[in-house]
């Protein structure tokens, strides 16, 4: 652990390694909480708004309560950030400690708020592109939660790592979902494809981010399901996620994705999105 980090705990901000949860913590027992994970950029919040509204949704799915009003969120944020680095906000909301391990809810606790801040680390290989595979989307139905408890997500890509791959594309009932931790684009006969937001989707802010660019862009884009099949069949396939920005993937369960190589509609898409951030963050400063 990094000496000296600072994180925010319960009201506090205090060192990383003197930051203590109790084992009786709801998260900490049943996975019982909801996360975010907002990227800063030289310390502006990008997309703050789209990722409380996510939140606030998110609390009220699962009916814990939102301790924070949205300008106390941003002020609990601020003192955490390093304005000088690309970095990104995670913070969890568990729904408390009880007394004794009870599947259903317990009166009178407080929700437990944890929050960091840790540098953005580059994808090393993003310009060339990643290997993805596909796997069976064995995930719960309620997967527009942002939910800590990721038994199911991060089984998958372990496995996608094992194999050598940067991220899963999961499949369910022959349809495309998403990325273990990212959503997924096709370009399919020109044009750019995402699943639509559903309960076996989140809802990435990433994802809107690209669709606003190609819609004001004119590339033209649709929200619609993907088979198995169709994907086998697609130009470009990309990843998306707040962490790893937008991803290529040029090679599918061991197959070229179109010629192998990073397309031409990411590179255009890629550069738009950079500019998107830089007009954003100017515009915010
Ligand atoms: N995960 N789908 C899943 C399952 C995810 O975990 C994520 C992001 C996304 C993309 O959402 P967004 O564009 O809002 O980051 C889609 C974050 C980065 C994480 O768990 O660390």
């Amino acid at each position: 652990m990094t000496k000296n980090k600072k994180v925010f705990l319960n009201g506090e901000y205090i060192d990383a390694e003197n930051a203590n949860v109790s084992v009786m913590d709801r998260g900490f027992l049943f996975g019982d909480g909801i996360y975010e994970v907002i990227p800063v950029y030289n310390g502006c919040l990008f997309c703050f708004d789209e990722h409380l509204d996510r939140l606030e949704n998110s609390l009220k799915l699962t009916r814990i309560e939102n301790p924070y009003s949205r300008s106390e969120w941003r002020e609990i944020m601020l003192p955490l950030i390093d304005v000088t680095k690309n970095q990104y906000i995670y913070f969890q909301i568990t729904r408390g400690t009880a007394e004794k391990r009870d599947h259903a809810f317990p009166a009178g606790v407080k929700p437990t708020v944890f929050m960091m801040c840790n540098d953005i680390v580059p994808f090393d290989t993003k310009e060339n592109g990643v290997k993805a595979i596909t796997l069976e989307d064995n995930r719960w139905s309620a997967c527009n939660i942002k939910a800590i408890a990721l038994l199911g997500n991060i089984l998958l890509r372990q496995q996608a790592v094992e194999h050598d791959c940067a991220e899963a594309i999961l499949v369910r009932d022959n349809y495309i979902t998403e990325g273990a931790a990212s959503n997924v684009f096709a370009v399919i006969d020109g044009v750019l494809i995402t699943p639509p937001k559903s309960n076996f989707i989140l809802a990435g802010i990433t994802r809107d981010v690209i669709l606003e660019i190609a819609d004001k862009n004119k590339i033209p884009y649709s929200e619609e399901s993907i088979s198995l099949n169709a994907l086998k069949t697609a130009s470009e396939i990309w990843f998306a996620s707040s962490t790893r920005e937008i991803l290529p993937v040029v090679e599918l369960d061991n197959s070229l994705v179109g010629n192998g190589e990073v397309g031409q509609l990411w590179r255009t898409m890629n550069d738009l999105f950079q500019n998107y951030k830089t007009t954003y963050t100017a515009n915010k400063k």
